[in-house]
């Protein structure tokens, strides 16, 4: 696994009307129906998710847009303005295609609708990007987002326990908007597909974080009872992203192994999720773990109190507190969960270095990508100015850091 030097790529801000006209372009005749999902940062609460634990994440106005109209020919057509190959496959013979390694998000997606029983006949698609790739805004759930949605404008259904209920109906044009409990049903798919068809055993974080959103609001999840609450971001702070434009590439089988080195962790220690313990508790029964288990443990449990306490921070507007849980979070990827990269630690060190930056972390899955800064608003553009000089004096990398604002969810 080499490290491979990105070039800090984002694939333009077309939006909307833009894939629209790629639509149009691609198939010869304006699309039927648009939609369009967030990504996602993960604020603070890192790899708690999927140890049933606690994590608050903000949407972001980065996203993928999806322009589609059916066809009745039992063929799926999907092209991208992100790369050159188009994808066109049967129905009933949906595989992954290496040479489209991206459609498999969409792909996993329509097998775990079909299994719930959805119903849906082809259709022509044109995906379109502005989620920056391996920076860790999760551009994957997005389009995972975006694909169930684009199939539930196209052929509406609504996702029961189990089985399917009565379709949603169209008024004046539109859909009616999705419930909380749809919305979750939703996510799991998402997280099914990626589980099981894409290969990563990713948590309900990116899924949930992109259909929950809500403009300036901090999305608080509990993983334990998947309940989402939306809580405001205090004023006065900017979000900056500042993609270290280095990441690892096969960071699925990491992120598989540190998952597996948790789920491990909980075993030996007689608990369902890694949420279940304490800070004593674990140090009680270290001996029971191997070192690398106590490692991860140690992140996990130190990661669901800093949410805990952060909450209470952000309640009181205490943004300089709640910005040391964030130096704390990454401190903890560095030196005990290890899904940090010696790019993401430069980062952190430079911001913890500027007098305007309240708290700075890496955000994500980690091994490369992106660090969330939480910033005073009114210095913004000087952070961002000092931050990406200082990083190229450092690494001789040109990034440039972008001010992110908080947005709704998918629709
Ligand atoms: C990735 C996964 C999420 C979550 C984060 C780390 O984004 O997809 O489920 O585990 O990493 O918090």
């Amino acid at each position: 696994m080499g490290l491979v030097k990105k070039e800090g790529l984002v694939i333009g801000s077309l939006g909307k009307e833009e894939v629209k006209q790629f639509y149009q372009k691609a198939f010869g005749k304006p699309p039927a129906r648009i939609v369009r999902a967030p990504g996602r940062l993960e604020l603070l609460g890192n790899h708690t998710d999927y140890n049933g634990g606690l994590v608050m994440a903000l949407a972001v106005d980065k996203y993928i847009y999806i322009a589609a109209s059916p066809r009745n020919d039992g063929q799926i057509e999907l092209v991208t303005t992100s790369f050159p190959e188009r994808d066109t496959f049967y129905l009933d013979k949906i595989e992954k295609n290496p040479a489209t390694a991206w459609a498999n998000y969409t792909k996993g997606v329509l097998l775990k609708l079909r299994a719930r029983g959805v119903h849906f006949t082809g259709f022509n698609a044109a995906i379109h990007g502005t989620i920056p790739f391996g920076a860790g805004l999760s551009s994957s759930a997005a389009l995972e987002m975006a694909t169930a949605l684009i199939v539930r404008e196209l052929f509406p259904y609504r996702l029961g326990e189990n089985s399917l209920e009565l379709p949603p109906k169209r008024e004046a044009d539109h859909l009616p908007a999705l419930s909380p409990t749809e919305k979750l049903r939703i996510a799991k798919v998402g997280q099914a597909a990626e589980n099981d068809f894409v290969g990563v055993k990713c948590g309900l974080l990116d899924q949930i974080s992109s259909l929950f959103g809500k403009s300036g609001q901090v999305i608080q999840i509990d993983c334990l009872s998947n309940s989402v609450q939306n809580d405001p971001m205090p004023p006065g702070v900017a979000i900056v992203v500042a993609d270290s434009a280095v990441k690892h590439e096969l960071s699925a089988g990491d992120y598989n192994e540190l998952r597996a080195q948790c789920e491990s962790a909980a075993r030996k220690l007689g608990v369902q999720f890694l949420r279940f313990i304490n800070p004593p508790a674990l140090e009680k029964n270290k001996s029971k773990l191997t070192e690398r288990e106590y490692q991860c443990a140690y992140h996990i449990v130190g990661e669901n109190q800093r949410v805990v306490f952060g909450e209470r921070a952000l309640r009181e507007g205490d943004v300089t507190q709640f910005g040391q849980y964030l130096f704390q979070s990454h401190a903890s990827s560095r030196d005990y969960f290890h899904n940090s990269t010696p790019q993401l630690d430069t980062l952190v060190e430079i911001a913890q270095g500027l007098k305007t930056c309240f708290g700075a972390r890496l955000t994500g899955g980690g091994f490369g990508g992106a660090t969330i800064n939480l910033v005073r608003q009114d210095a913004a553009d000087e952070f961002v100015r000092l931050l990406s000089d200082e990083y190229f004096a450092r690494t001789k990398i040109k990034i440039q850091p972008w001010v992110a604002q908080i947005v709704d969810g998918a629709g």
